[in-house]
């Protein structure tokens, strides 16, 4: 797995909270453990967070024993429950959030989710003298900084699962399946889940689709024989209905798709291996970073190892999709 850095403990915490935000992904169960069982291994008491930023702004704070997240390592979900906030855009609210931790005697604030949720905790270190950390946690993977986040792995895992089941159907009717999976901004897990899954084909957000080009190439393929049926992964883009509207303009090539949304299913379930150990590892080092007097970053995984990151450049930067991956993705069904 990642290996992870020698820091040395300078500072010391009296408490310390940790909250989930935004859409929540498989992996922060283990993630929160591994914050709760570092920092009570160093004598600092824990908060759980409920509801993420809503919940810190409202006070909605409990105290985290190790039994607390006893059994939860394999579980999906969030026990701290998660949820968007925008209102935390508002310095206002963002001050009552303050409030809170300074009344509960907080020094520190564990963030996992995805950028909106990492920005919120870059503004709370720039507006106060509590020291935020935050974790990745999201399963579109599109996080500047980080070359992987929690959940992505299983989210993958979870959507080939059912890719392998629609083949056996597609194959036995001899059709094309269009498979609609999440990402609304970025296409990394669709061409992941399309080149583990051996797609005829993906769409993703950060390319134009080529309809004319894409029913020339099912139908050319259905007529030589090489291919009368397949899968098309498609991530769900931007623009709602897009996978339906796909389908439609292939009806007009002679083809007679179908559609198949996997949705919601993809956050949950419980969280593959590589997932757990990813989790774990970034909660207990956020509590390293902590104590080694960082602040404002997010720890994350670069060139093979863990490591923090300025939070400013990664709610700055957009994490781009490696061309050469997606080319990858095209070229290989041909
Ligand atoms: O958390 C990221 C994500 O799963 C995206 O891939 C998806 O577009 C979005 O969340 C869906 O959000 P919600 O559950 O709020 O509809």
């Amino acid at each position: 797995m990642y290996s992870l850095p020698d820091l040395e403990p300078l500072k010391d915490f009296n408490a310390i909270a940790v909250l989930t935000s935004g859409g929540d992904s498989p992996g922060m169960n283990p993630a929160v453990r591994g914050v709760v069982r570092a920092a009570l291994n160093q004598n600092i008491r824990v908060y759980g967070v409920q509801k993420g930023y809503s919940g810190l702004v409202a006070g909605e704070l409990r105290v985290m024993t190790s039994a607390s997240v006893r059994n939860i390592v394999q579980r999906g979900g969030t026990i701290l429950k998660s949820d968007r906030c925008p209102e935390f855009k508002d310095p206002a609210v963002r001050r009552q959030a303050i409030d809170v931790l300074q009344r509960e005697g907080i020094d520190a604030l564990v963030v996992i989710g995805g950028d909106g949720s990492l920005t919120g905790a870059h503004c709370l270190a720039e507006e106060s003298d509590i020291a935020a950390i935050g974790l990745p946690g999201t399963i579109d993977n599109d996080i500047f900084g980080t070359e992987d986040t929690i959940g992505f792995d299983t989210a993958v895992n979870t959507a080939l699962d059912a890719i392998d089941k629609i083949r056996d159907t597609a194959s036995s009717h001899e059709r094309h399946f269009l498979v609609e999976v999440m990402g609304r901004n970025s296409g990394f897990l669709a061409t992941h889940v399309g080149i583990a899954a051996g797609a005829e084909m993906v769409v993703v957000p950060e390319y134009e689709v080529q309809i004319e080009q894409l029913g020339q190439q099912l139908s050319d393929s259905r007529r030589s024989g090489k291919g009368s049926s397949g899968i098309i992964v498609v991530a769900e883009g931007r623009d709602p209905g897009l996978t339906y509207r796909l389908a439609q303009q292939l009806t007009q090539h002679g083809e007679e798709p179908r559609v198949c949304i996997l949705g919601h299913i993809q956050r949950g379930g419980r969280p593959s291996g590589h997932d757990r150990v990813l989790a774990s590892s970034l909660g207990a080092m956020a509590i390293s970073y902590l104590l080694a007097g960082y602040s404002d970053i997010m720890v994350g995984v670069a060139n093979g190892a863990i490591v923090d990151v300025p939070l400013d450049s990664v709610i700055r930067y957009r994490k781009g999709l490696d061309p050469k991956l997606f080319e990858l993705a095209l070229l290989l069904h041909k």
